[in-house]
């Protein structure tokens, strides 16, 4: 589907990690931005890039009004509730958001006649099936998710795929390994409140602002016993939307794809990348595994290949984490002010 230069693309979540990312990839390739975002966890400094609507998705008369305002020709969904843990705890809320949220956004795009979506959808969304296995996952794997967010990915999955058959409209889910890393300008970059990423969480172990880092087991079987996980760096996660975007679906077209680089990591891995970028070692201690943390969790990568077009080309650790670090030394928004700190302290 071919988006004339100029044309207005919605972001919801446009304010939150991934979403600026891409809003800003949008801007470069000549599109404006029209980032939809309640700010629940987002932040209004991250939105650079286009116009900005403070709205909730699950709100259909705000949500109506931003399409319609603003002359959308399609949307990028990523307007969600992320945090795995607290999804076991308030299950409803995740699929308040995630799933009710998800049809009210569908619905509004109808009336408007927006065609096309690209939706965040994740790696959660497959399970278990070949506990302790190493190999990629392909999109035909086995979906069992291990969380009540995995499974609200899985159902609004379903639910757009339904919607193209039942409508017309057209729809990629991008299910995301590891999003990592930050745009190189330190402008935006990531900042989850609660943080439960691995990267993050080491750059605060080793800059003293938080906890020793827990290894959650080290007892897999992997070549050093601990979890193996596929880092994509959120530029080149960005340009997965892009190409998303405009490929050729027929009218009514459903594709899933996996973005991944096809490489897992270890967490001590990372650990030691975090460590040679600060140039100190990240204090860790090793925890007991978590339930349900599968072994490992790469992408099999080649239907991005195939029929995005995509490959990363930003997502070595050590590029990753050189830019994470770069935004944790800027003067960033959210939670903490380490670039004061690092100023003093490194
Ligand atoms: N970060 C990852 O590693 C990862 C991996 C796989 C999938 N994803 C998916 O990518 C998407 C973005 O993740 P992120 O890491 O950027 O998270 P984030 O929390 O930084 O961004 C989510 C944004 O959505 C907004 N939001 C939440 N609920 C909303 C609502 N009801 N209405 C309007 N706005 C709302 C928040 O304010 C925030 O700006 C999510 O859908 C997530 O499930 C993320």
């Amino acid at each position: 589907m071919a988006i004339s230069a100029g044309s207005r693309v919605m972001i919801t979540g446009g304010a939150g990690y991934i979403g600026a990312h891409t809003a800003k990839a949008v801007a470069e390739m000549g599109l404006v931005p029209v980032v939809y975002d309640s700010l629940s966890s987002g932040y209004r400094e991250a939105v650079h890039w286009g116009p900005f609507f403070h709205g909730d998705i699950r709100d259909p008369l705000a949500l109506r009004e931003a399409l319609t305002l603003h002359d959308v020709k399609a949307v990028i969904h990523f307007a969600g509730l992320i945090e795995v843990g607290r999804s076991v705890a308030r299950p409803d809320l995740f699929w308040d958001h995630n799933v009710s949220g998800t049809t009210v956004l569908l619905t509004a795009m109808r009336e408007r006649s927006v065609e096309r979506l690209v939706f965040s959808s994740s790696a959660a969304v497959y399970g278990q099936d070949d506990v302790g296995s190493l190999a990629p996952i392909p999109e035909a794997a086995f979906k069992a998710p291990a969380s009540p967010y995995g499974a609200t990915k899985l159902a609004a999955e379903w639910l757009i795929e339904a919607q193209c058959r039942a409508y017309g409209l057209s729809a990629v889910a991008l299910r995301y390994f590891n999003a990592a890393g930050a745009d190189p300008s330190g402008l935006i970059g990531e900042a989850h409140d609660p943080e439960t990423h691995l990267i993050p969480l080491a750059f605060n172990a080793a800059l003293g602002g938080g906890r020793p880092l827990t290894v959650f087991g080290q007892d897999f079987g992997t070549p050093d016993g601990t979890c193996l996980r596929d880092y994509v760096h959120v530029q080149d996660l960005a340009s997965a939307h892009l190409a998303a975007l405009s490929v050729e679906l027929p009218r009514g077209g459903f594709e899933a794809v996996n973005i991944g680089t096809g490489v897992g990591r270890s967490v001590l891995e990372v650990i030691e990348a975090v460590s040679r970028a600060v140039g100190r070692p990240v204090p860790y201690s090793i925890g007991d595994r978590r339930a349900g943390d599968p072994t490992s969790l790469v992408a099999d990568p080649s239907r991005a290949l195939a029929l995005l077009g995509w490959s990363p080309k930003r997502s070595t650790l050590d590029l990753i984490v050189g830019d994470a670090f770069q935004w944790e030394r800027s003067p960033r928004y959210g939670s903490g002010q380490r670039a004061s700190r690092i100023k003093t302290s490194v």
